[in-house]
Formats: C-alpha cells, sequence, structure tokens
C-alpha cells in the first residue's frame, strides 16, 4: 500500500509497451495446462541459428498503457483472454531507497514479472496494487511484464453477466515509486465522526526502522501535532482546529504535512462531517439532498476507458453543468484522479465495488476478493473529503447467503472506515400498481438505502400516475437509478420510444413522482453519458451503446438534460 502515489519521487512508465494477444495462454502454460517455466515473462531471444523461440516482444504490437486494448485495434473491440505486455527501463538500486511498480489498475487478473522473476498476481478490475521491486533492479536493461486476462468468471467480482463493457488490459497507470527505506505507507487525516472540530490522524510506517517521532501539520489551520510510533510502525495523533469546512459550495482543501524522521508526504484533504438522523443525510451538521447522476468509467469524446485528470474534469464538469452537487461512480472504483477532481470541484460522490447482479455468494474466495478489492477502494480514497458513501451492492437478490455475504462486507467497511457511510442499490417490491415499497432485509445493515427503479422503461406507470412510496425503514432514500433511453437526434412523439422526446417526458413523470416521496434525500438518475454495453443489441438504435444518457457518446446533450438541470436549478434555489 503506498497512499497518496502521486505525491511521491515516481517514473512514469506511461506509453507504448509492446504486447502479445495470447488467447490460448501460450505463453502461460504447458500443453498439459502447468505453469511453463519457459513462459514469456522470461523474454526470451534466441541464442543461435537453430534457438526455437516462437514469440518476440520487440517485433509484436504497441499497446498504449494507460489504456483498454478493446478500443485500441478493432480485432480487439470484442477481445476477452490474455495480453502480455512488455516495457524496458533502465533504473540502479539506490542506497536506502526502495522501489515498488505500482498499478492504477489493471482489468481483471494480473501477473507480473521483472527481470524473469515473479512479483505476484493481483485480481480485481479497479483497485490499485503495487508490487516492491528494489532487490531485482539491475541497472540498465531492467524489462517488465504483465499478463492481463479480462475473461468473465463465475466466481468474480463482478461475475458473468454486467451492463458494462469488459474493458481489458493495464487501464490505468503504471508508476515506478521511489520512496525512502521506511516510509509513510499509509495515513489517515480526518474529522471524528460527527464533530466538525475533533480531528484524528494515523499514521503508518513501513520498513526496518518503524519506530520513529511523526508529525502532522496542517499550517493554514494551526494544527502541529506529533506522536512517536509503535513498533509496528503505527502513531495516532489528535488535534482540534476551526477548519473552514468542505462542501459543495466551498470545497476547503488544506495542505497536509505528514513527516517522519526519514519520509515526508504532503496532501490536499478537506474537511467535514457526514452523517443520518432518522431520513436526513447531514452534512457538516446541516441537511443535504444529493442532486446527482450516475456514470461510468468511460472516456469523453473518445472510445474507451478513463484514466486522466482531464478526462475526470470533462466527465465531472457535465455534472457540474447538469446542476449536481453529487456524483455516482458505477459500478466499480474508478481511477484515483477522478475523486481528488470531485475533491476539487466540490462533487460529493458516491463511491462502489462491483458486486453486482449473480454473485456467487456461497464462494469464500469471492467474498474475500470482494473484501480485497473493498479494501484497496477505502484504502486509497480514505483521506477524500468527496466521498461520503461507500455502496458494497448492485441490484442483488435478498437471501440467507446473499445477506451474509453483505453484511460481512458493511461489517468490513465499517473497520476499515467509521466515519462514512455504507449504502447498497436495491430493488424496491411493488405492493400493487399504485404503492411501491423498500423491505430488502440488507437495509438492516445500511446506513442510506437506496433504490434502482424504472418506472416508464422497464415498468409502466400505472394508469393514474399515482405511486406511493413506502419504506421499512427510518433512513435516508437516495433513488440510485432511474431513467430510460434515447439516440440523440431522434426526436418525435414523446409516446415512440428511443426519442429524445420519450426520454424527456419520462423524466418530467420520474421528478412528478420523486418530489413527493417525503424520505428521499438524493437521487442519481442513470446515467450521465450513453455507454457501451455487449447487452444493448438492438441495430440503428443501440449498437452496443446503452442509450440512457443524458449525453450522447460524444457528449452532445439530449432534451432530458435540460429536464434534470431544470429541476435541480429549482431544488438549488429552493435551498
Ligand atoms: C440496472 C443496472 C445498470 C444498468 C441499468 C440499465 O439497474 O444497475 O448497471 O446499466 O439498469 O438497465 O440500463
Amino acid at each position: 500500500m503506498i497512499q497518496n502515489v502521486y505525491a511521491r519521487e515516481v517514473v512514469s512508465l506511461n506509453g507504448s509497451w509492446r504486447a502479445i494477444v495470447d488467447p490460448y495462454e501460450t505463453g502461460y502454460y504447458d500443453i498439459f495446462r502447468r505453469p511453463n517455466p519457459r513462459g514469456f515473462f522470461r523474454n526470451h531471444k534466441p541464442r543461435h541459428a537453430a534457438d526455437r523461440v516462437e514469440y518476440d516482444f520487440d517485433t509484436s504490437e504497441l499497446l498504449r498503457v494507460p489504456g483498454d486494448w478493446n478500443s485500441q485495434q478493432a480485432r480487439l473491440f470484442f477481445y476477452e483472454g490474455s495480453v502480455w505486455y512488455k516495457r524496458d527501463f533502465p533504473m540502479s538500486p539506490r542506497a536506502g531507497r526502495r522501489i515498488f511498480v505500482h498499478f492504477g489498475g489493471a482489468n481483471y487478473e494480473t501477473r507480473v514479472w521483472m527481470n524473469e522473476k515473479p512479483l505476484g498476481v493481483h485480481e480485481g478490475g479497479f483497485g490499485p496494487f503495487a508490487f516492491e521491486v528494489t532487490e531485482l533492479l539491475c541497472g540498465g536493461g531492467n524489462f517488465l511484464v504483465a499478463k492481463v486476462d479480462n475473461r468473465r468468471r463465475r466466481g468474480g467480482v463482478p461475475t458473468l453477466d454486467a451492463d458494462w463493457w469488459n474493458y481489458g488490459g493495464l487501464t490505468r497507470d503504471v508508476l515506478l515509486v521511489d520512496v525512502p527505506e521506511t516510509f509513510v505507507c499509509d495515513y489517515a487525516v480526518q474529522l471524528e465522526r460527527g464533530s466538525r472540530r475533533q480531528g484524528v490522524g494515523k499514521v503508518r510506517l513501513d520498513g526496518a526502522d518503524r519506530e520513529q517521532r511523526v508529525r502532522v501539520r496542517i499550517p493554514e489551520a494551526g494544527v502541529d501535532v506529533s506522536a512517536r510510533s509503535d513498533a509496528d510502525g503505527l502513531a495516532r495523533v489528535a488535534f482540534e482546529a476551526d477548519f473552514e469546512l468542505w462542501s459543495p459550495e466551498s470545497p476547503r482543501l488544506y495542505r497536509v504535512e505528514v513527516e517522519a524522521e526519514t519520509d515526508r508526504v504532503v496532501d490536499r484533504i478537506g474537511f467535514r462531517s457526514i452523517e443520518t438522523r432518522g431520513h436526513d443525510i447531514l452534512l457538516n451538521g446541516e441537511r443535504i439532498f444529493l442532486r446527482g447522476i450516475s456514470l461510468h468509467e468511460e472516456a469523453p469524446g473518445r472510445e474507451g476507458r478513463a484514466h486522466s485528470a482531464e478526462d475526470a474534469r470533462t466527465l465531472l464538469g457535465w455534472a457540474r453543468e447538469l446542476g449536481c452537487n453529487f456524483v455516482r461512480l458505477a459500478h466499480y472504483p474508478h481511477n484515483e484522479h477522478t475523486v481528488r477532481v470531485a475533491d476539487e470541484l466540490g462533487l460529493l460522490v458516491w463511491a462502489e465495488v462491483p458486486v453486482y447482479w449473480a454473485i456467487d455468494w456461497e464462494s469464500p474466495e469471492t467474498l474475500a476478493n470482494a473484501k480485497q478489492q473493498l479494501g484497496e477502494l477505502i484504502g486509497r480514497d480514505h483521506n477524500r473529503a468527496s466521498v461520503i458513501l461507500w455502496s458494497i451492492a448492485n441490484e442483488t437478490s435478498p437471501g440467507a447467503a446473499r445477506d451474509a455475504f453483505l453484511a460481512e462486507l458493511a461489517r468490513h467497511a465499517r473497520a476499515l472506515d467509521p466515519t462514512r457511510l455504507v449504502t447498497a442499490a436495491l430493488f424496491s417490491r411493488a405492493l400493487d400498481p399504485e404503492h411501491v415499497t423498500i423491505d430488502d432485509p440488507l437495509g438492516e445493515q445500511l446506513d442510506v438505502l437506496a433504490c434502482n427503479e424504472y418506472l416508464g422503461w422497464y415498468a409502466p406507470f400505472p394508469e393514474g400516475e399515482e405511486v406511493e412510496w413506502k419504506t421499512a425503514y427510518a433512513k435516508p432514500l437516495v433513488m440510485s437509478e432511474l431513467g430510460g433511453g434515447a439516440l440523440h437526434g431522434y426526436r418525435g412523439d414523446p409516446g415512440a420510444i428511443w426519442t429524445e422526446d420519450f426520454q424527456a417526458e419520462l423524466y418530467r413523470r420520474q421528478i412528478r413522482m420523486l418530489e413527493k416521496i417525503p424520505f428521499l434525500r438524493g437521487m442519481t438518475p442513470w446515467i450521465l453519458k450513453d455507454f457501451r454495453s455487449p447487452k444493448r443489441l438492438l441495430p440503428g438504435i443501440q449498437d452496443y451503446w446503452n442509450r440512457k444518457g443524458l449525453l450522447s457518446d460524444r457528449g452532445h446533450r439530449k432534451r432530458a438534460f435540460y429536464v434534470l438541470r431544470d429541476f435541480y436549478r429549482r431544488l438549488a434555489s429552493a435551498g
């Protein structure tokens, strides 16, 4: 774990990597499906005229990193399998320093070698991971090899079916991180839950010399506290200050210096409190309504995964234009740039792990991986003021195994971070055409209920249009999905499906219903922008795009964008 990797001394390995598309994993297994000691990770070259070597990275194709492979080559658009990546780089070991290779994320299972030595394997398509390579560096001719396998799997998180494109590859930044022998590997500096003055700091050192004097300074708030780390490298500090609290209206970030005797790292952190009281969500003690929108991590204006701060500024800028103070980063952890831009812009964030639909609830390995992915998300983002909600599931069916699995995941989230709220996107249950309730037993485990409903799209509005919502819980509700599809530019009768006019009218009817739900405290309509899906096959309308965006895949506004924007402006002016 390396907290705040972008503040470190790094050498970026972003750029062109050599790549070998290997659908049968010939470079990893022998014909008896055993790992082959002469695999592609050796980057072997013929030593004489008769030396048979049936691969060669250096004459293979190039792929850009960061980037999914699907959007880089037409023949890889649908590809699900393994791709080998190779990158040469010069670096010599330096006395007193340690070097890690850090991946912002790679989908889905990634095996990594350096200079022929195995570094390890990572499962999960959206969380950061790193391997120490200090002892393996050999001056000029280092080479890194990664095998990324995006095949879907029954026991995976997500599992076999999902309504988004299975983009594979080294989809996020790859960095060499250079830190002192004993360094600050993690820290959390934030307000105590429910407090607006009392702060706590937890700092962890990694290395041989873990017992050091640790200091946390927040100069603009007059905070300067120290403590001694214990044998595990853990130091705790407490402080009080009159912070200018972070909020969407005033996203105040403070310079925070975390210092040990052998290392120092600087971050920009906002201080705010988030809690619930009955049906209300309180930000800094004030009731708030979350005017949100859902979005996938898809690049604006081009095909493929978003991965840069610039992509994030465009996507979150569109959310701001819509009048949002909140975004649901669906259905998996988005890249770190996105949550840092949300901190700067003042957008509250719903963060999520891809525990989605028919997960293998009976599998201990699946639960362990879900907990690992949740841990990676919380470990990376626990200093981001914008993040207020950890979502542990989307559209999962109640049942003993599922309820136990998710209860454990909720417990794990709170153990890792007791300061934020836990939620999950649930199904509602129709009592009759005019009455809908939320009574999923999982609600017991949640701080904030969330519900996906598609009245007007997957289910008709009742004739009289009046729908009364009920809930089994005295807890806030966020409507985490609602909406319908439209093809940008297709105008016509509001009764004709796929027209922008149909989608706009659906949003008007939805808003009339939502305004009447007394315990509604937020909404994240589905979805900001059309996105790629293997499940959306209608020629001339979908063509492997899910068309529920308020913006087209090219970023052009549909009529419904203005319906929601007008509603959010009305809410914002009503205060
Ligand atoms: C579901 C699901 C989304 C999906 C959406 C849709 O609720 O959560 O991932 O894309 O509905 O049907 O478009």
